[in-house]
């Protein structure tokens, strides 16, 4: 492997330009496999090592970025709050000089609070990769989401995309819409007045209360979880009632346009915001496909960083 290329980070979708873009769908387009046999990749990061710092539980993004390290080549190390010296009061700052001084070429966080990526990134000399600060971004998971619609639907210009349910407390619909609309979608935001941010449209996306007008044409239906863990106080009369209004089954899915498709950044909460029969159904759902898609996005990320290709952050430190 090159020496790693200090100071390149993923931190939000405003890191990067079309262009940047594009060359990351290319790059993990490449690392797609349909049939049974893979490639050996190992030489690619051999001798890199990645950090995967999860201040809050996960599944599909810690384990993809770690699979995607080790497709790979590189060694992956999984430190959890939980077991570490965060669970004696060690600070993230100091627990990120503490793993920095160790020599990672790459930092996987996940934390509650929002900005707390940038904040790492300022105090590291390896790449900091955000996977999800708050209710800010996780702009890897609209990367992943993104290219599962351009292969879906052969591009991303002039699709309608409906994100619906909890958007307050969502850092996926967020860095969605700033991509989506970046690449030419109409996106639009579909839920009750109490999970709707307040300024949502000046996001570049239209809001709907009524998820009938809101799925009205739209050609992919993307459902979120109430995150319940994020929640003070009541935001939703009860989730029978959320579901009655804006949870997606048969009947609401065929409000959308013909042939829709269906996705979820997971976990679901299956009877609450999608009902099992839909999002199961093997013809309209892309939920297994995102997960797929995501290991592969993010080797394309992983390899793009680590050898200082995707050069995102240039506009953040205002070069
Ligand atoms: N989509 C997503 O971030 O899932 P996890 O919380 O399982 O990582």
């Amino acid at each position: 492997m090159d020496a790693p290329h200090p100071r390149r980070h993923l931190l939000a979708i405003g890191d990067l330009d079309p262009v940047q873009i594009n060359r990351l769908f290319a790059r993990a387009e490449g690392f797609i496999t349909d049939g049974d046999t893979r490639p050996d990749l190992r030489g690619r990061l051999a001798g890199a090592t990645l950090v995967n710092l999860f201040y809050e539980n996960s599944t599909r993004t810690q384990s993809s970025f770690e699979l995607a390290a080790r497709r790979l080549g590189a060694d992956v190390i999984n430190m959890s709050p939980r077991t570490s010296s965060v669970a004696k009061g060690e600070t993230l700052l100091d627990t990120a000089a503490t793993l920095n001084a160790m020599g990672p070429d790459l930092l996987v966080i996940r934390h509650s609070a929002s900005g707390a990526a940038l904040l790492l990134s300022r105090k590291v000399t390896c790449s900091v990769i955000n996977a999800g600060d708050g209710r800010h971004e996780h702009p890897t998971q609209a990367l992943l989401d993104a290219l599962t619609l351009r292969r879906a639907f052969g591009t991303i210009e002039g699709l309608r995309v409906a994100i619906c349910g909890d958007i307050i407390h969502s850092r996926v619909a967020r860095s969605n819409v700033v991509l989506l609309t970046l690449l030419g979608a109409e996106v639009r935001l579909i839920g009750p007045p109490t999970l709707a941010p307040k300024g949502a449209e000046d996001w570049g996306a239209r809001v709907f209360h009524d998820m009938r007008e809101g799925l009205k044409g739209a050609n992919v239906v993307m459902m979120l979880r109430l995150q319940s863990e994020r929640m003070e106080g009541a935001f939703i009369p009860s989730p029978r009632e959320f579901f009655r209004f804006y949870g997606l089954d048969a009947e609401k899915l065929a409000w959308a346009a013909p042939g829709a498709k269906v996705m979820h950044p997971g976990p679901m909460n299956r009877g609450v915001e999608i009902e099992s029969g839909v999002a199961d159904l093997e013809s309209r759902s892309l939920i297994e496909t995102q997960v797929r898609t995501g290991v592969a996005l993010r080797m394309a990320v992983l390899e793009d960083l680590a050898r200082g290709d995707l050069d995102v952050n240039l506009k953040r430190e205002g070069r």
